[in-house]
């Protein structure tokens, strides 16, 4: 039997819906506005597409929305000093620069200047700490593995108790993930094992996984007969293959591909989500939820 196809688009469009209505009510009783900022440095056009995704739902949610485009070859300080002042702007809540940033650029310098009641990527070493205590401790978790266990628990899988095999240990998804869905409490409560490039017997572990999350960012790299069948399949894999002509709008669009071979897949796994449609507009409506979360906080709306 063919698995259960989990959109991403349809759940994030449920999201999205209360969200709208989250925002219509505190712009109503309470004169606030969530106020969200991305900084683009460069041109990657993945990074390009991202952020413009952002940008767009922060619109329609109805958000004070900001893009703010630096040359790849901006320096160091001249970012800093951008995070400082989008820092000290009342009107900003959330502060989100788009990863990669170019090579000239500590990464971790950049995250470490956000401040942590901005920081509605959850990347800052503060919000991961907060992430690891758990329970009321978290504040704001990274977008796109709280996505997935939105995903998770609204495909009615068991997480508690549940085997989960976590493919990938990047500090975006791999450790997060992991980190969420080992947390006493409800949609977690799970027996968590992260693979990555360094374990001997891929296969094996994936077989054992009632959830399996695959980030690892190699187009196909969990083949069918890795999966368990029945399981519920995550993965997070967006892989520009290519390029094709997009019959809808006549321009080139990059062709996607998952981490997991998504058709044989999805005739073994009880559920699986596909790409694109499938994590992708979860990072972009947790975003979203995370900046609703700070503009409350900050304004000390209940
Ligand atoms: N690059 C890829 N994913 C992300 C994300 O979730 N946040 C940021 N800031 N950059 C990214």
């Amino acid at each position: 039997m063919s698995a259960k196809i989990i959109s991403g688009t349809e759940v994030a469009t449920q999201i999205r819906v209360e969200l709208k209505k989250e925002v219509d009510e505190m712009k109503e009783k309470h004169g606030v506005v969530p106020g969200l900022v991305t900084i683009l440095v460069g041109s990657n056009p993945a990074s390009i597409s991202y952020v413009t995704g952002k940008q767009k739902t922060a619109h329609e949610l109805g958000f004070y929305s900001h893009q703010d485009d630096q040359p790849a070859d901006v320096s160091e300080a001249d970012l800093l000093k951008l995070v400082d002042k989008y820092n000290k702007d009342p009107k900003v809540h959330g502060i989100l620069v788009q990863l990669p940033l170019p090579k000239h650029i500590d990464e971790k310098k950049v995250l470490n200047a956000i401040d942590p009641d901005k920081d509605v990527d959850g990347f800052h070493p503060i919000n991961v700490g907060r992430l690891m205590i758990g329970g009321d401790e978290a504040k704001f978790l990274p977008c796109t593995p709280a996505g997935i266990q939105e995903l998770i628990v609204r495909s009615g899988y068991e997480t508690s108790g549940a085997e989960v095999v976590v493919v990938g240990r990047s500090n975006i998804v791999g450790k997060p993930i992991a980190n969420i869905m080992l947390q006493k409490g409800k949609g977690a409560n799970s027996t968590v094992t992260i693979v990555h490039t360094g374990t001997k017997d891929l296969e094996a572990h994936c077989k054992r996984a009632d959830i399996l999350i695959v980030a690892a960012g190699v187009p196909g790299l969990v083949k069918p007969q890795w999966i368990k069948p029945g399981s519920c399949v995550i993965d997070v894999g967006v892989n520009r293959v290519g390029e094709k002509l997009s019959e809808k709008t006549g321009k080139m669009i990059p062709i996607l591909k998952g981490d997991v071979d998504f058709d044989a897949a999805k005739e073994i796994a009880g559920a699986i989500t596909p790409v694109p449609g499938g994590v992708g507009p979860m990072t972009i409506t947790m975003l979203m939820k995370n900046t609703v979360k700070s503009a409350k906080i900050h304004a000390g709306i209940k």
